[in-house]
């Protein structure tokens, strides 16, 4: 006869059972979760579900080795494990929920082969359909891939299966086209395959309505793209912003009906200052607002880059900026950053350090 419980299953129920619990956030700290591991979801977003929160991100294991393809950039890479869950009702304790988007070990031809490249996967639930629907960058090793790939399950934590990845958009152009862009330059050259999608990010508004803002033109500009009512492809409109401005690892959110964007410059593993912007449609225009960082290490972002801003739930306006601090060294060591996001008297984004911080900050 079987028992309940595997050996295995009672260890870990032990294990988390010792667990001391948490009651605020340290930046930059080594965060554990429920089993005493270092929590492993980088270049990370946020889902809240049903009464709780699901932390997606990339799960980053093994040696960090530089790539001959990617040496005069820098761009140092781990092979791709998949993507991991946490669970989480506080914010504060986390409970490991696996890997609910694995690489694959033995298929080269594959998207998720572990030699390629999946970053800054995002979680949404479509209420039409009842699934959830995770959007993620898909590349080659050498990043010249520059795809979306999206994967869909019918529970938060997973088995997602992986569909497909393209290249958004193609055949169409941009609302905002130039006469010019049409004829030359990057978004004229990828028109018929797709637009290039690297950092991205998804926004869900509260119509319901999901859009997908990907850095494009080989990083030069980003792309506003809306989503079709399944939430698994482009609708074909969309909008170019911030042209030139080369900004990735974007983060959107909406605050009394206005919407605001965080994003970082483009330097590889490097951090720079953060930029920020507002506007009053999702469509723009988009008023540029700088670098949101104020007092020490502002510069740098306080060593780190946006992946994503979290809205926490039972309090009006409390917004958490997410973001990575980099190891490129030693990728599995990255840090996270998390930190209260507050607003100046003229509407602006403001983030400041914490050494430790919890939610009361909000009440303030
Ligand atoms: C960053 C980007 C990361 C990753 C890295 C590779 O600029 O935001 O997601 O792609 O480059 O070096």
């Amino acid at each position: 006869m079987k028992t309940g419980l595997t050996l295995f299953a009672l260890i870990s129920l032990i294990i988390s059972g010792c667990q001391p619990q948490k009651s605020s956030i340290k930046p930059g700290e080594v965060w554990e979760d429920d089993n005493g591991l270092f929590i492993n979801a980088h270049g990370g977003g946020v889902l809240y579900h049903d009464g709780t929160y699901y932390l997606y991100g990339e799960m980053k294991e093994g040696e960090t080795y530089l790539p001959e393809c990617n040496k005069s950039w820098g761009g140092t890479r781990v092979d791709v494990t998949g993507v991991s869950c946490y669970s989480s009702n506080d914010l504060f304790n986390w409970k490991y929920e696996g890997v609910v988007l694995p690489a694959v070990e033995d298929d080269p031809s594959h998207d998720l082969y572990k030699g390629n490249v999946l970053e800054r996967p995002k979680v949404i639930y479509n209420a039409k359909t009842n699934k959830f629907v995770m959007w993620m960058h898909v590349d080659s090793k050498d990043y010249s891939k520059a795809a979306a790939g999206v994967a869909v399950s019918n529970f938060p934590t997973g088995p997602f299966e992986y569909i497909e990845s393209f290249r958004p958009n193609a055949g169409v152009w941009p609302v905002n086209a130039a006469e010019a862009d049409t004829t030359e330059g990057i978004l004229a050259r990828d028109f018929e395959g797709g637009q290039m999608a690297r950092d991205m990010t998804i926004f869900v508004d509260d119509d319901e309505k999901a859009y997908q803002f990907y850095s494009s033109e080989n990083n030069a500009t980003m792309h506003i793209s809306e989503l079709t009512d399944d939430y698994l492809r482009p609708t074909g409109k969309y909008k170019r912003v911030f042209p030139g401005r080369k900004m990735e690892a974007p983060a959107v959110f909406k605050k009394e009906g206005r919407y605001y964007f965080i994003a970082s410059g483009c330097t590889a593993w490097e951090p720079n200052p953060a930029r920020s912007a507002v506007a009053e449609s999702i469509w723009g225009p988009w008023e540029e607002l700088g670098n949101p960082c104020i007092g020490e290490g502002a510069e740098k972002t306080f060593t780190s880059q946006s992946t994503y801003v979290l809205p926490v739930q039972g309090k009006s306006d409390a917004f958490i900026f997410m973001a990575d601090r980099w190891n490129k060294d030693d990728l599995p060591d990255s840090r996270y950053i998390w930190l209260p996001i507050k607003f100046d008297e003229s509407g602006k984004i403001v983030l400041e350090w914490h050494d430790e911080w919890d939610l009361s900050v909000f009440d303030k």
